[in-house]
Order: structure tokens, then sequence, then C-alpha cells
């Protein structure tokens, strides 16, 4: 038997109009941004998305042994535009705690972030004009964002105006090709391809654009220096490409830290292989969910990049492009 209460919230609510029913939506600037910024992945501020970008960003600070290549000397004022989870901020402000560290998103930073006094949040659209001084920053950081712009070649410029003479961009993205060492990709990758390819190229998004970073950063001749390492993520640990692939691919020596490694006797690379692997799987679902059939991607779709990813005859890779170039 239904008690009194219920019976009056029940019979109150048949009566409402049906307008007053509707749940209230927030209007948040975050909310705002979103739809003026249309991106296809989650939040990064909370669950699983929060956890795979963290686990990228230590298992590429493991491998660089540290933030960027890029010997910062000292600098006094530091951007991360698209910071995500926060974490390589939280990390520059903690290295650098001397600096002003902005770190800029149209999400905000999780809630449970413990942020260093050092450190502060913008909330902003990279689609429209940077609300910062030209010239004002010694380093801008700007990693996996640049995929989800449209007409990406234009953010050279606008991302150069805003360091001084000598200061340092640390433009940084995947190459989202899947390679396989072996043979051709199979069948469940070229699905993938078509329809999440496909979507990416309708938004005016370059999904290949992390293997172009370094020709349009020479191309646009406002940088005196421009570094890069491609670091070839292997997604089976077990990789034999690696051996060889490293040798005979001279962007895979590392001049740097001179390492031409054997992929197999380096644990941080292949931890960050395995991260990439869930993580790479984390997009596809992500935007599954977010933007449904229209993103190109189905559960049968993920299945297939499922079988071939974990297929101990395949040797599937994605190449992760980090430059640090030099203001003129
Ligand atoms: C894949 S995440 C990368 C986050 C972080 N850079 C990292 O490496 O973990 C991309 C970030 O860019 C932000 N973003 C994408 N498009 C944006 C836009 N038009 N304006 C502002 N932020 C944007 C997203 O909110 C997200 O936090």
């Amino acid at each position: 038997m239904l008690r009194a209460a219920t019976r009056r919230r029940m019979s109150s609510q048949a009566t409402l109009p049906l307008g007053s029913m509707k749940p209230k939506v927030q209007s948040s600037p975050t909310i705002k941004l979103a739809e003026k910024a249309p991106y296809p992945l989650p939040t990064s501020s909370r669950g699983v998305e929060r956890r795979r970008l963290d686990d990228m960003h230590f298992g590429i600070a493991r491998y660089l042994g540290g933030l960027t290549y890029a010997p910062l000397d000292k600098p006094s004022r530091i951007l991360e535009l698209g910071s995500g989870t926060g974490a390589w901020s939280v990390e520059a402000a903690r290295i650098f705690p001397e600096a002003e560290v902005i770190a800029a998103d149209m999400s905000p930073l999780p809630e449970t972030l413990m942020t260093p006094s050092n450190l502060s949040f913008k909330q902003m659209n990279f689609l429209e004009p940077f609300p910062f001084h030209p010239g004002s920053f010694d380093v801008v950081h700007m990693r996996f964002v640049l995929i989800h712009l449209p007409k990406p070649d234009n953010y050279i410029h606008r991302l150069a105006s805003l360091l001084r003479p000598g200061g340092w961009l640390l433009l940084e993205d995947v190459n989202h090709t899947l390679l396989d060492a072996n043979r051709p990709v199979g069948p469940g990758v070229q699905a993938l391809y078509r329809g999440y390819r496909e979507h990416m190229q309708k938004q005016g998004v370059d999904p290949g654009v992390g293997a172009r970073l370094k020709n349009m950063l020479e191309t646009s001749k406002q940088f005196g220096e421009v570094n890069e390492v491609v670091i070839p993520c292997y997604m089976n640990p077990k990789s034999t490409e690696g051996v060889c692939g490293v040798i005979m691919n001279p962007l895979c020596f590392d001049k740097k830290v001179r390492k031409l490694i054997l992929i197999q006797s380096d644990p941080a690379l292949q931890d960050l292989g395995e991260i990439l692997k869930y993580s790479i799987d984390g997009v596809y679902v992500g935007i599954m969910d977010k933007v449904g059939p229209a993103g190109g991607i189905t559960p049968e779709i993920l299945r297939g990049w499922r079988k071939e990813v974990n297929d101990p005859e395949r040797d599937l890779r994605i190449d992760m492009h980090l430059t640090w170039s030099r203001k003129l």
C-alpha cells in the first residue's frame, strides 16, 4: 500500500503542466562552450576519461624523463592550452615554482585536483581569439588538442604569436594512423578508418596532424629551431617490429638522449604502447557514446578493432610526434 505522502506527491505531479516536469538543465559556461566547440570526447575532468589522460601523461613523462626535451631555462610565464586533467600544468607549476602557470581549456580542471598556488585556470574556446597579450609567454604547451581543431594549420601563427622571442612552443600530437608491421591492416582497422576518419574529415579536423607538425612549424617561418621526436607506440607487448623499426626508421632515433633502443628492452616504451592501446580504445568508446553512429564507430566496428589489436600475430602501432620549437 502506498504511504499517504507518496500518494500526495504522485497526484500533485500528475496535475503539473508538462513543461514544468522537464528536468532542469543548468546552462553553465562549460555547456555553452561545449556547444560552440564541438569535441567528440567526454569531459576530461572525470571518470574513465580522466584516468585515460592521466595514464597517457605519466607514460609520456616517464619515457621523456620529464615534461619535455626543450631546455627550459627559468620560464616566468607558462601557458597550457587544452589542460584536460591538469596533470601537465600541475607538474610544470611544481617544477617551476617561480613561474606563473596558466591552464586553459573549455572544461574546468577536476574539482579534486590539488593545484599549486602558482597555477590558475582560464576557461575558453580555442576557436575564438586568445584572451592573452601577444608575446607574453615563455612556454606554450598543447598536447592532443590540435587533432580536434578544424583547420589545424591556422593555429601555428596564433600559437607563435603568444610567445616572446626565444620562447618555446611544445606542440604534441598523434598521427592517428594505425600501422601494422607485418602486413596491411586488417578489415577491422579498415572499417574503423572508413567511419571514424570520414567523420573527422567532415568536421574539418585532421587525424594525421601529428605527422605534419614538423613541416607546419618549419614552413611557418616563425621558429629558429624546430625539433621533433617520434615515439612509435607498439600496442603488442611482444612486438618484434620495434627492433628493426627503430634501426631502420631514422625518425625513431632520439638524438637528445641518444636512444637507439630495442623496443623489447625499453620498459618505458613498452608501457607507453600498452597505455596507448587502451587509451585509443577509450577514444573510440568515448566517440561512440558521445557522438553516436554519426561518429563512425559502432559496437561492431569496435569489436573488429579489438580483435585485431589483440591478435598476437599482428603488430599494430601509432606514432606520437612531440615537437619543441624556439620562437625567432
Ligand atoms: C584529448 S584532451 C588532451 C588533454 C591534455 N592536453 C592531455 O594531454 O592530457 C583534449 C582537451 O582539449 C580540450 N579542447 C578541445 N577542443 C577545445 C576547444 N575548441 N577549446 C578549448 N578546449 C578544447 C578538451 O576539453 C580536452 O580537455
